[in-house]
């Protein structure tokens, strides 16, 4: 994986193609297990935030939006939820349901979170520190931003 390479995506040209899920790294225990993730080790960014999502009631949907530059991993660290992301053409809809496997977010993808298990925690991985500014919210200016 190259991460510099990852950094420098155009996110008004970014496909659902960028995207993919990675298998994180497992140490097993009869006691319980252990997913360790290290800044450039396992994921192609650097890591500047981390945020989770909890308490979800049944039927909601999460996302809604585009990032112009973030650059996301995404873990279901409890439960399952699905991913679907759009990138102006074609949609992918990813399951998550394993606290080892995180799906790569690449910048310029609509994304919306839905399906929440009862109980299921969504972590989230982030390249760079909150920015309102970096949000697209408005569903007909992204098709407009990804023309
Ligand atoms: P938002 O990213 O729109 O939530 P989601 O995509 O999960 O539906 O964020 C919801 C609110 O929380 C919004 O007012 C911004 C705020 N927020 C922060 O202040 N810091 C953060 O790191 C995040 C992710 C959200």
């Amino acid at each position: 994986m190259n991460s510099r390479n990852s950094l420098e995506l155009d996110s008004r040209k970014t496909t659902t193609y960028d995207c993919f899920v990675l298998n994180l790294p497992r140490i097993e225990n009869r006691a319980g297990n252990i997913t360790p993730i290290e800044n450039f080790k396992q994921i192609p960014f650097e890591i500047k935030r981390v945020y989770y999502l909890y308490d979800v009631p049944g039927g909601e949907t999460r996302g809604g939006h585009a990032h112009k530059r973030l650059h996301q991993l995404i873990i279901a660290a409890s439960g399952s939820f699905d991913v679907l992301l759009y990138d102006g053409r074609n949609n992918k809809i990813v399951n998550l349901n394993r606290p080892y496997l995180g799906l790569y977010v690449a910048p310029g993808l609509w994304r919306e979170l839905i399906n929440f298990s009862s109980g299921s925690i969504s972590l989230v991985l982030a390249s760079d520190l909150y920015d309102e500014s970096d949000y697209i919210r408005n569903y007909n200016f992204f098709k407009k931003y990804k023309e």
